[in-house]
């Protein structure tokens, strides 16, 4: 099986907040995800660039005292933004950075470096810091596998669809189709890198049941979480993303089967009309493992 490199950070549901919105980081404290994101990039306009770097910088240990990782996303690597972001947010407080419109494995390279400066001016480990890739470039979603692997530090990919259709001169539709492939792709990239993949936000915030279609897709084709825009859409992303009572009892079933099998030197049984056989008893086991994901970060 395929080891899952942040197994201990649980990345279901990732709260975003506009960096320059201080009401708002106070109020994302109340909230429950799974990961907090105060964002410095596209929620915040050019003018308010300094004042959202600012504003996070002096309200990131009220958030990392939730308990809960803080992973801020810093303004892509063509801006003249970055280094003063990853100077003012690489902390203890900080579990690691989110990057947008990353185009090539050089490109995490050239963040990887950028966070160790950052590390050795605030006296921390060099590779502390996690990073989380958004891939919503075309060139990101063919070259997946490789950003996904081109630094030890990246614990998960995000995909954007945004981004996406904007770079690739088409429209936002709401069901999804025009981004099928590149969201099959970062699933199968992350797959083999043996991180989680984590979906697009979900932009209708006041439409649960919506939210809950959109979220069940996801996860069918290999997403583990997903982003949130409003506190609101945090208690359906993180009950999709777990799993179900019903799943874990039959993953229960699944493995007591296989190892009453196992005690009578068998390597294959079945259930229920079933087979169970080893790839099925591992995903029963991955499923069990799951749910204890809690958000403490090794490292
Ligand atoms: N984090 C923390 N608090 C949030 C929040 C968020 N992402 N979204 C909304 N809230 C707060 C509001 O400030 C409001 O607080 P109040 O009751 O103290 O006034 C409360 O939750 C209810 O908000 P509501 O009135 O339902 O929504 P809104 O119209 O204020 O905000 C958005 C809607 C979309 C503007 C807002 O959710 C938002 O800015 N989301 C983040 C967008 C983002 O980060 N985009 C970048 C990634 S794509
Ligand atoms: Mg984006």
């Amino acid at each position: 099986m395929t080891s899952i490199r942040s197994s201990r950070l649980a990345l279901r549901s990732l709260l975003f907040v506009p960096g320059n919105r201080e009401s708002m980081l106070r109020k994302a404290a109340g909230a429950r995800p799974d990961v907090f994101v105060p964002d410095l990039e596209d929620s915040v306009p050019a003018a308010e660039k300094a004042n959202a770097r600012e504003t996070v910088e002096r309200l990131v240990g009220m958030i990392a005292a939730t308990g809960r990782p803080v992973f801020p996303r810093l303004n892509g690597i063509d801006t003249i933004w970055l280094e003063d972001d990853a100077r003012a947010l690489i902390g203890p407080d900080v579990t690691g950075v989110s990057v947008g419109k990353i185009r090539t494995p050089d490109d995490i390279r050239r963040i990887d470096a950028l966070l160790a400066d950052a590390e050795r001016a605030s006296g921390l480990p060099v590779g502390r810091t996690r990073l989380i890739p958004w891939i919503e470039t075309a060139a990101a979603v063919l070259d997946a596998l490789r950003i996904a692997t081109a630094s030890p530090r990246v614990v998960a990919l995000a995909f954007g669809a945004e981004d996406l259709t904007l770079d690739m001169g088409i429209r936002r539709s709401s069901d999804d189709s025009e981004v099928s492939v590149a969201r099959s792709l970062t699933c199968l990239a992350a797959a083999a890198a043996g991180v989680p993949a984590l979906d697009t936000p979900f932009f209708a915030f006041r439409d649960d049941a919506a939210l809950e279609r959109n979220a069940e897709a996801s996860k069918r084709i290999g997403f583990r979480g997903k982003f949130a825009i409003h506190p609101d859409q945090l208690a359906t992303i993180q009950r999709v993303f777990s799993p179900s009572p019903e799943e874990l009892e039959e993953a229960r079933k699944v493995i007591a089967a296989f190892e009453e099998a196992a005690r009578e030197g068998r390597g294959s049984t079945s259930l229920e009309g079933r087979v169970v056989d080893v790839p099925v008893v591992e995903r029963a086991r991955a499923l069990i493992a799951s749910a204890s994901n809690g958000p403490e970060v090794d490292g």
